[in-house]
């Protein structure tokens, strides 16, 4: 079989103009689907992401019994509803489940699966296959669970039927992947689960099972749950996601004169961290029209073009803009002076090693950048054209696009399917907003 590549090729210079919704939260969209297929009657979903991550997970629950459909096919803000299966409606899957691309989809799935009363594996394709998962399966193995790893890595065989119980655990790193993983095996669980976070991470987990009804208790850095209770169905509305949002706040923010509105975009406060780093760059952006649907906040966010600074990136703004680096170096690539960012050697573990991948590309592009184990240095410089390698890392292809706006030539950017994984229609909705971009298939 021959492998086709899909390549970008952005021409240089062009400024971003316009209102824009970008697609909906990946991270919610995942949860959605989950909580809804665990819950008791029919969910409603609006403004789902459609996209190959979130479409592995709602395959995952249909091949396990729960009917999911479109309320109306081809419209574009069709509805999915979930007749969810109740926590204990799941069926046996007939084969491994695969979850493509998605590490939230693994790692979650493994909670949810370690509590079942029957056998299953996740696998996934060869990103998802170099991704660590004994992260997982060490704390839901503590809860009784049985999930056997390949030394650490996919695939994931979980034997069912296992009696869980609660633990308290504290994470040994900042990761809501993890965090989830555990709260949703907790659902299962014997007693209370408790874990700990060392730093902050996405909270749409605790927020949506309370959503559905579900007691959990936040208290500073500790999330509770006591096993045993129900999920009711609910309505859900899906806010556009700030990690795809961010490409065009980035591409706004670096070139004066751009001014562009992302309307609806979902501004919870453990995911802002691109909107803070960027402001302590001099950044002139502001949230408009902040308003809360179905628990989560909610902004139409301004940017205006200018000049850019380099800094030293707070930690504690880590994780909460860990999803945003590749579009963040990007904007230190082209501000002026240094920009250091340390403490994220997660960056190494995610699609790609996002530290090492983007050291390349900048450089192929000119750029004097120094790389750390666990983070980098960006000299603020002048951008060239050239041809980069996205290693099939959707983030880092589309990072490398924007870049297009602030270089001297052309940039070719090679193997960029996985844009699909997350923001189907970039190449159009970046066009629309004035980037001189096409795709081609190789
Ligand atoms: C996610 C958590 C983060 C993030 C990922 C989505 C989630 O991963 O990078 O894209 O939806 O919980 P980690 O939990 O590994 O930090």
């Amino acid at each position: 079989m021959t492998v086709r590549l899909i390549n970008f090729r952005v021409q240089p210079g062009g400024r971003l103009r316009g209102s824009m919704r970008v697609p909906g939260d990946k991270s919610i969209s995942h949860r959605s689907v989950m909580l809804g297929a665990l819950a008791a009657g029919v969910t409603e979903i609006s403004g789902l992401l459609e996209a190959d991550d979130v479409l592995a997970t709602i395959g995952a629950f249909r091949v396990m019994g729960v009917p999911m459909k479109w309320s109306a096919a081809g419209s574009q803000q069709r509805h999915l509803l979930i007749h969810g299966a109740g926590l204990h409606g799941l069926s046996r899957p007939p084969a491994i489940l695969d979850m493509g691309n998605s590490g939230t989809a693994m790692r979650l799935m493994a909670g949810i699966l370690a509590g079942q009363d029957f056998d299953s594996e996740l696998s996934g394709d060869q990103s998802l296959l170099k991704r660590p998962m004994a992260r997982v399966a060490a704390p839901l193995n503590a809860m009784g669970a049985r999930v056997e790893t390949a030394a650490g890595l996919p695939p994931l065989k979980i034997r069912g039927g296992q009696a869980l119980h609660g633990i308290d655990y504290a994470l040994p790193v900042a990761s809501a992947q993890v965090k989830s993983a555990i709260l949703l095996a907790g659902l299962y669980a014997n007693g209370t689960t408790t874990v700990t976070e060392p730093t902050p991470t996405r909270d749409h987990t605790e927020r949506m099972l309370r959503g559905f009804g579900y007691p959990v208790e936040s208290e500073g850095s500790r999330v509770r749950l006591v096993g045993g209770n129900a999920l009711r169905a609910c309505s859900i509305q899906i806010p556009a996601d700030i990690s795809s949002a961010a490409f065009f706040i980035v591409g706004a923010a670096m070139v004066p004169d751009s001014e562009i509105v992302l309307e609806h975009v979902g501004i919870n406060p453990t995911r802002i961290g691109v909107i803070n780093i960027l402001q302590q760059m001099g950044a002139a952006l502001a949230m408009e029209n902040v308003r809360e649907i179905g628990g989560e906040p909610v902004a139409d966010i301004r940017v205006a073009g200018g000049n850019l600074h380099g800094i030293v990136i707070p930690p504690d703004q880590v994780p909460l803009a860990i999803d945003e680096f590749p579009a963040l170096f990007v904007a230190a690539a082209a501000a002026s002076g240094k920009t250091i960012l340390t403490g994220a050697t997660e960056l190494r573990v995610k699609e790609s090693d996002r530290i090492a991948v983007m050291a390349q590309g900048l450089r192929t592009l000119g750029i004097t950048v120094e790389e750390l184990p666990d983070g980098i240095v960006i000299e603020g410089g002048l951008l060239r054209g050239g041809v980069v390698d996205s290693q099939g890392d959707h983030r880092v292809a589309m990072a490398f696009a924007i870049a297009g706006l602030c270089a001297a030539g052309p940039i070719a950017i090679r193997d960029c399917k996985n844009v699909d994984t997350s923001f189907p229609g970039f190449v159009s909705l970046a066009a629309r907003a004035g980037l001189s971009i096409i795709e081609s298939v190789e």
